[in-house]
């Protein structure tokens, strides 16, 4: 089948290059010329893992191409995918201004009928305003149809290929049979594909990201308790995860969510019941719970300098907002140095991928270092803000020659307490004993 999908960002890369892989023709279409450029040239613009191998082979196997231009882009397409940025407006709301813009842009494009599918992550309504937007130039018929997508940035590729499960909102029988005709290859085993209303299919995604914040957030709150009781977090979590009505993923506590999704989608799962007068209590609690839990730590580095950090230096592992990404927006990590370089400390930090995206962020505030090891070479306490599987099995010995007091906060829970006592550390973890 010959698709197209308008938008490479990280949504977009990922379903078409998936797409192609699958063996549909896929043409993605951005107004980013650099980044169309690069692209077409074998250049990979996002860090995923996985993802550059099969890029690289759809490309030179003519299955994946880029353009600018959308009337070319299209051309034959029976599904186009719309993956456009939906950033939080400065109310909170989505802001659907580039969706519309492309939606207004496809109507008089349209030869013969297509599929139109919302892909980004759209508020309650949008199938709608889309199917209007295109109406206004549209010779031909179309439909649209609501597919938000799951995936998890640094498992993209396999949460693409092997879904838990596709929703897809239509009501229309000519669009599911196309849409189920492409996502048959990657429901083999057996996962569902879900059919809904469109508006249902919108809601989905906001409730699912919803209530994984949630979920996160809720253990972060048991953790706090059982700082506050003498309980330990780890266990609690094991003891409440293996009910498999809760479930053990998402329930690890730590110093709060962050990324390009969680964050906006609470945000604006909240803005639009406000919009609908409805109060919805357990998603302001969420993002303010998580709001204080991002830097718990930094009160906590302050008292064991006694109240003062001028001159201090802490030493940060991990700046992206979750392992196996550069990504950093509302990372955890930034609200930290932030802390911290007010307070007067210097900081010096290492991660495997995201210290360039830090660096053209806030420049040279902080010293960016090489290694993990070099990042704590003289600092006067080590924090470590995300879980990269380089800092689970450090060199404690190392460590203890390296930094000039035996302390580590850390934000991810990476280590034992055993093990830390019996290394004689000061730890200072998430919702476990000190
Ligand atoms: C999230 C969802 O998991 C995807 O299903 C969804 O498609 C995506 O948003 C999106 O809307 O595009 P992502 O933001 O890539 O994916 O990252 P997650 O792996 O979900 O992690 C989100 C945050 O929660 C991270 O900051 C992570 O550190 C934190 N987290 C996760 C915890 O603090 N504890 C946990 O137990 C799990």
């Amino acid at each position: 089948m010959k698709i197209a999908v308008v938008g490479t960002g990280y949504v977009g890369l990922v379903t078409g290059t998936c797409f192609a892989e699958t063996g549909n023709t896929v043409s993605c279409i951005d107004i980013d010329e650099k980044k169309v450029d690069s692209l077409k040239n074998g250049k990979i613009t996002i860090y995923e893992p996985g993802l550059e191998v099969i890029f690289e082979r759809n490309l030179s196997q003519g299955r994946l191409s880029f353009t600018t231009d959308l009337k070319e882009g299209i051309e034959g397409a029976k599904i186009i995918f719309l993956a456009l940025p939906t950033p939080p407006g400065e109310d909170g709301s989505a802001d659907l201004q580039y969706v519309l813009k492309v939606a207004e842009d496809l109507g008089p494009l349209l030869n013969e009928y297509a599929v139109i599918v919302d892909k980004s992550t759209v508020p309650v309504g949008t199938a709608e305003k889309v199917k209007a937007k295109v109406a206004e130039g549209a010779k031909v018929d179309f439909d649209v149809v609501s597919n938000p997508e799951f995936l998890r940035e640094g498992v993209a590729v396999d949460d693409f290929m092997k879904p838990d499960r596709v929703v897809i909102g239509t009501t229309s029988e000519k669009a599911k049979k196309l849409m189920e005709t492409l996502y048959t290859p990657l429901v083999r085993q057996g996962n569902p594909v879900i059919f809904m209303d469109e508006k249902s299919a919108e809601l989905t995604k906001y409730a699912a990201n919803s209530f994984l914040a949630t979920k996160i957030t809720f253990m972060n709150e048991i953790a706090n308790m059982c700082e506050l009781l003498g309980a330990d977090v780890d266990a609690v979590r094991k003891g409440v995860g293996t009910d498999s009505r809760i479930g053990k993923r998402f329930l690890f506590a730590g110093i709060g969510y962050g990324g390009s999704c969680f964050p906006k989608d609470v945000q604006a799962l909240a803005k639009s019941a406000e919009q609908v007068n409805y109060d919805f209590r357990i998603l302001k609690s969420v993002m303010d719970v998580n709001e204080d839990q991002k830097t718990k730590l930094v009160p906590r580095i302050k008292e064991y300098f006694n109240g003062d950090l001028t001159g201090k230096t802490i030493a940060i592992w991990g700046l992206s907002f979750k392992p196996y990404t550069d990504d950093i927006r509302e990372a955890p990590a930034l609200y930290n140095i932030e802390q911290l370089l007010a307070a007067g400390a210097e900081v010096k930090a290492y991660d495997p991928e995201a210290m360039e995206n830090v660096r053209n962020q806030i420049g040279e505030k902080i010293t960016f270092c090489d290694d993990a090891y070099s990042a704590v070479n003289n600092a006067d306490a080590l924090l470590v803000a995300t879980e990269w599987p380089v800092f689970r099995t450090p060199d404690f010995d190392k460590l203890s020659t390296l930094l000039k007091n035996k302390v580590i906060f850390d934000g991810r829970n990476l280590y034992t307490l055993e093990e830390m006592k019996e290394l004689g550390f000061t730890y200072i973890s998430i919702g476990r004993e000190t």
